[in-house]
């Protein structure tokens, strides 16, 4: 089943005729991916467009093989990045098999992803836990500079080899950076570390269907195979230029007409908390890809039912700036039956007999109507189920969603200025040589 877009709540927002009148400015994005890519803004970056296709099959092969090894001989994987180089894999791992991964009875390999803020506590707590067990580390950065990954392979790589002989600690280091340049790439070829690429035309945040992804995924015990057989029919499936024919270009259109008609806000809704850290990818990617020169939908999340009980009032009632898009399975990874109870004390004997995956949908239902009764667009993405294939299908799907929307709105969504302004800060703050002339300044402000 392919991802398809129901537009039903959002008829009262958006009619076919304002969808449609889409279409010119659609097809000009659009040529920005395709014959008008000469012109486009990010067009070296444009690698991710045809990887579920045109990748790398050899090293394809040495992912599987560096997966296998690690499920062998290591209790723990701990997954070193950060943005782009990290909520990919997370996402996936949870997605197709549970936010309680590690915890799961069949978990073979549990994974730790580190590197990804620079808390102390984090880093000691899972260092505690790999003192104790065979562990390897499999750390990602294309940069190959990043500061908060650095440290944690810094810190994991000197327990590595405080715990293993020389030769053991290299075949227990995995490396996905840069395929000539940066930091990790140079030390990865002094220490003879087994390396995979993230391709120069592709950037952090498109990169989770490269070795970036797919190493951890693999790890997990995911049919990478599927993964990638769901991109690729992705791929093929929406190509057609017709807005009318194409779900993900009129979600990009959509998305762009409720953003001039002040809906500053995305709120990407899901029923399911497995989807969480999806929701945490997607707000990076659109969030980096069009959060800049003034303008941009600020991406949000939320997991349903749960947020209703915290967010729900806000939504319902609050400033009208927010839009929702929903994503729905039709199928529940596992159900639950409601059990008929003698006692009827907690009154619910009305559902038994029913799955607990109708009273989900219900809820959605019940939802979707009040909040657009209370001025708040809904776009609903259907999905067929939380299974590798289809996942391959909705990271495509989002990606060229992502870059039609940025195009749409005029700015580079393969670029992200923005990040460099604190890490340049951080730098000068931290007393890293070249950032003098900034350090006194800056710590005069913190004093003023
Ligand atoms: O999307 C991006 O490019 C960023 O979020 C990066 O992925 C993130 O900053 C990490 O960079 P790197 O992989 O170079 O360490």
């Amino acid at each position: 089943m392919a991802i398809s877009l129901n537009r039903h709540y959002l008829k009262t927002f958006i009619d076919d005729d304002a969808l449609f009148s889409m279409q010119e400015e659609v097809s000009e994005a659009v040529s920005f991916l395709y014959e008008n890519k000469a012109n486009a803004a990010g067009n070296d970056r444009h690698g991710w467009l045809t990887l579920p296709e045109d990748y790398d099959k050899e090293e394809f092969s040495r992912i599987k093989a560096a997966a296998a090894k690690i499920r062998e001989d290591s209790d723990v994987l701990v997954v070193i990045g950060i943005g782009g180089s990290y909520l990919g894999a997370r996402a996936a791992i949870e997605f197709v098999t549970s936010k309680n991964y590690n915890l799961l009875p069949g978990t073979k390999t549990k994974i730790f992803f580190l590197g990804n803020s620079i808390s102390p506590t984090e880093i000691n707590e899972v260092l505690a836990i790999c003192k104790t067990c065979d562990f390897s580390v499999n750390v990602i950065s294309k940069s190959g500079t990043t500061t908060e990954p650095a440290i944690a392979f810094r810190v994991f790589k000197k327990l590595l080899e405080a715990k293993y002989d020389k030769a053991e600690a290299v075949g227990r280091i995995y490396v996905t950076t840069d395929r000539a340049h940066g930091t990790l790439k140079a030390l990865s070829d002094e220490e003879g570390y087994r390396q995979f690429v993230v391709p120069d035309d592709v950037g952090g945040r498109y990169s989770v269907l490269t070795a970036v992804g797919l190493l951890p995924i693999a790890a997990a015990g995911i049919d990478i195979d599927a993964l990638m057989s769901g991109a690729a029919d992705a791929m093929r499936r929406y190509t057609s230029t017709s807005l009318k024919e194409n779900p993900c270009y009129q979600y990009a259109a959509i998305r762009n007409l409720l953003y001039r008609a002040g809906k500053k806000v995305e709120m990407m809704v899901a029923y399911e908390p497995d989807y969480t850290l999806m929701n945490e990818w997607f707000k990076q990617l659109f969030g980096e890809s069009e959060g800049k020169d003034g303008k941009g939908i600020y991406p949000a999340s939320a997991i349903y039912s749960t947020d209703l009980h915290s967010l729900g009032q806000y939504v319902q009632q609050g400033e009208r700036i927010l839009f929702e898009t929903v994503v729905t399975f039709a199928r529940p990874k596992t159900d639950l039956m409601i059990e008929e109870d003698g006692k009827n004390a907690d009154g619910l004997n009305f559902l038994a007999g029913k799955p607990l995956s109708y009273v989900n949908r219900k809820a959605f239902e019940a939802t979707v109507i009040a909040h657009t009764d209370g001025g708040v667009p809904n776009i609903v993405l259907e999905a067929d189920t939380m299974d590798a294939f289809t996942l391959g299908e909705l990271f495509y799907f989002l990606e060229k969603a992502c870059a039609v929307s940025g195009y749409l709105l005029g700015v580079n969504p393969f670029d992200q200025p923005g990040v460099e302004s604190y890490k340049k800060n951080m730098f000068a703050l931290l007393g890293k040589p070249g950032y003098e002339d900034m350090t006194a300044q800056l710590l005069k402000r913190i004093e003023e």
